[in-house]
């Protein structure tokens, strides 16, 4: 067998992990490899060799920032241009000449001190918006064996697209890898209707794209998670923590501008306003850790959301009774899994989203016979398998968001029970494992069919 070797900016290690995509690979790597992966830590003088980490079911392997590398690469291009400008956002993009000049030096650094280690017949599978170079920096490094990459987050439209001055050289970037494995269809096509706009590129059949002399793969696997331990965790979990008088409806979310939290608390004032005989009956319990506090946009969602919770909590409030309980820390796994299962209704109502596995998550948690119900924004990617079982909302659509609210706590056992288990069924034909031997067999098809044909004479 030939080892995987996964490269992402977040490092597994011991602590509990918030972002989706450590939780995937996790899951999704338990059985050998390498995974390389940034320190944390920052350094005055970066190394030129990467740091191995000793314990765990496969070797880790780091690499550390310069302080301007995190506020240039990081900070910059990655969460100040590229996450922006993939969610819908290019209001917030901040285009600086320095930003993508790190970015394009970072990713050619660890491109270096990654082929360092690389035998031959490895396989490599690089992580999100944060190594879009890095296959190309490692190509030009002499590189041969199959490099894939999976895009977490969703792919802009070529409008959006646009907003990058230097988008020939993102297409040349996304050329060099074999496969470019994206969340959904919807991203697929708008991958393709970019490349439709880059000089010289040529869109060939069965999703494959040729730039230049590169051709690669282009297709959608949507990542999931493994429901059956999902749903054991959430069984053996504690629901302490839950509002007992009150059906609670919950939201869990890293504070990003992209999950539309606002419109959410907004959506929940309404619906107390429409019905007032909710007052007490109700709460809505939103988790949000906060991210990328060093980036003011992040400053400011958090700020816009005290302001409506207490708000809304000041209006709706009595003295045995807070309508919403928002919390800003990291919350350990299997409390979660017991807190979704606990909690009658579900909200997940991004403004973009690549997946969402909270969605995915909470399905899972639930207990069959007495489901809750999951209320799904229409712009995550997990809307395109779960449309049949949740009820898909309109995030920016404040009323009807409120009334699928109630519908969602009103609804009749029978209809629950059918729509979590239609959910239940695309989840557990398509889990974590799934996702990954997808993305896994169609980079070796795609890496095959580039190498040279042996003449059979
Ligand atoms: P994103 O990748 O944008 O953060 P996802 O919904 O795809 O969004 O993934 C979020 C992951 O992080 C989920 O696995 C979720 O359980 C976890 N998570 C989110 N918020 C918390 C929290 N407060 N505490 C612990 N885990 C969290
Ligand atoms: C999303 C991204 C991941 C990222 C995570 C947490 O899931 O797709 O690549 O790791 O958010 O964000 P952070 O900036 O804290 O790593």
């Amino acid at each position: 067998m030939s080892r995987l070797v996964v490269v992402s900016n977040r490092l597994p290690s011991g602590s509990t992990p918030s972002g989706g995509l450590v939780v995937a690979l996790q899951d999704a790597l338990a059985d050998g490899g390498l995974w390389v992966g940034n320190s944390n830590k920052l350094t005055d003088t970066p190394a030129d060799r990467l740091t191995r980490h000793e314990g765990g079911k496969f070797t880790r392997m780091s690499f550390d920032l310069t302080e301007e590398e995190q506020r240039d690469f990081y900070l910059g291009y990655s969460n100040s241009v590229l996450w922006p400008l993939c969610h819908d956002r290019v209001d917030l993009m901040e285009l600086l000449p320095q930003y993508l000049e790190s970015y394009r030096a970072v990713n050619k650094r660890i491109a270096k001190m990654i082929a360092r280690e690389l035998q031959p017949g490895d396989r490599i599978w690089v992580q999100d918006y944060h190594f879009l170079s890095l296959g190309h920096e490692l190509r030009q490094l002499g590189v041969t064996q199959p490099i894939g990459f999976f895009l977490h987050i969703p792919f802009p439209g070529p409008n959006a697209f646009a907003a990058l001055s230097h988008g020939q050289e993102v297409c040349r970037w996304i050329a060099a890898f074999d496969l470019f494995g994206l969340q959904a269809r919807r991203d697929v096509s708008a991958c393709l209707q970019v490349f439709r706009t880059a000089k010289g590129a040529e869109l060939l059949l069965n999703g494959r794209m040729k730039l230049e002399d590169k051709i690669v793969q282009v297709a959608s696997f949507p990542i999931a998670i493994d429901p059956e331990e999902f749903a054991r965790t959430a069984r053996n979990a504690p629901t302490a923590g839950l509002d007992d008088a009150a059906a609670t409806i919950i939201g869990v979310d890293r504070l990003d501008y992209s999950k539309g939290l606002p419109q959410r608390f907004r959506a929940y004032g309404h619906l107390l306003d429409a019905h007032p005989e909710l007052s007490g009956q109700v709460a809505l319990l939103q988790i949000a850790p906060p991210t990328r506090e060093a980036v003011k946009a992040y400053q400011d969602i958090r700020d816009e959301l005290e302001q409506l919770s207490g708000h809304i909590n000041g209006a709706h409030a009595t003295l045995d009774w807070t309508p919403i309980r928002y919390i800003h820390r990291s919350v350990p796994r299997e409390r979660l899994a017991g807190l979704y299962r606990g909690a009658r209704v579900g909200l997940v109502t991004p403004l973009a989203d690549g997946m969402n596995l909270v969605a995915k998550e909470y399905v899972a948690a639930q207990d069959a016979d007495d489901p809750g119900v999951l209320i799904l924004s229409k712009f995550a990617g997990a809307a395109e398998q779960l449309f049949n079982g949740a009820l898909i909302v309109n995030p920016h659509d404040i009323a009807e968001m409120a009334e699928a609210m109630n519908q969602a706590l009103n609804m009749p056992l029978g209809e629950r029970r059918e729509r979590h288990q239609s959910m239940r069924r695309v989840l557990l034909d398509k889990d974590v494992a799934w996702w990954r031997e997808q993305f896994l067999t169609a980079l070796s098809a795609s890496w095959q069919s580039s190498q040279p044909q042996m003449d059979p004479a």
